[in-house]
């Protein structure tokens, strides 16, 4: 499966970005943004950004966490990083971006204040192991964040199903080459635990002791904040 996944990113990387800033209206760096702002970061913090992708949330926790803080992308997918540096560099955010799979990180316990994953636990084999390695490298009384997408529900949820499962795949096939990718988005989107269901699994980790959510833009996505034992 992960092998699927990784090829799946890679052929999709050159274009990613702009398919994501076309496909959400540009509504992802909202999201972003917010998602720093709830995770409670700070001057001088240090995140993990894990499956980092081309790294738009790794720079959005650098301007927050300025020059005394530290940031680190990570991906197990290297083509889907390689415009990430030029970006930081470009935005004057100095991050370092690295090779890790997020269900068996290389970093040693305690090592940061915040881990945080944005629409990449769908794509994991195991999320309960993927939140585990974040928690295990995250300091007690840290922080897990994860924004993924949900299931919009009522009149606006058929609206969006309808458009994830016709228009998503239409104009990511143009943009990208692979409309089997933006089917494979909505196909996994539609199951995943959303909501509880995914508090729930945070908390069956063992290693987070609390955990809450937030639904942004009637539900298309939702961020999920755990507190490490
Ligand atoms: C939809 S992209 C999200 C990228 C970025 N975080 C964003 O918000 O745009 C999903 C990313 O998850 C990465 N990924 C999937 N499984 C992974 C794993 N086990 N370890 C690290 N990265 C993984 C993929 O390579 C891909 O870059």
């Amino acid at each position: 499966m992960s092998k699927e996944v990784k090829d799946m990113f890679a052929s999709i990387a050159p274009k990613y970005d702009t398919a994501n800033s076309i496909l959400s209206l540009g509504i992802h760096h909202v999201w972003r943004n917010k998602t720093v702002e709830l995770s409670g970061a700070k001057k001088g913090y240090r995140v993990l950004d894990c499956a980092t992708g081309t790294g738009d949330l790794a720079l959005a926790f650098k301007n927050t966490v300025g020059d005394s803080g530290y940031v680190l992308g990570t991906d197990f997918c290297t083509e889907m990083m390689e415009t990430a540096p030029a970006k930081s560099a470009k935005k004057r955010l100095h991050v370092d971006f690295e090779v890790a799979d997020a269900m068996n990180l290389q970093y040693d316990d305690d090592s940061f204040d915040i881990a945080s994953i944005s629409f990449g636990i769908r794509n994991v084999d195991n999320p309960i192991i993927a939140l585990s390695e974040m928690a295990r490298v995250v300091k007690s009384g840290g922080t897990i964040v994860v924004l993924e997408f949900g299931q919009p529900n009522g009149l606006f949820g058929s609206f969006y199903s309808w458009y994830s499962t016709y228009i998503i795949p239409y104009i990511g096939g143009i943009l990208t080459g692979n409309a089997d990718a933006y089917r494979y988005l909505p196909k996994t989107a539609a199951i995943f635990p959303c909501r509880e269901e995914f508090t729930d699994l945070m908390l069956k980790t063992g290693s987070i002791e609390s955990a809450t959510f937030y639904s942004l833009t009637f539900g298309i996505a939702f961020l999920y904040i755990g507190k490490v034992k």
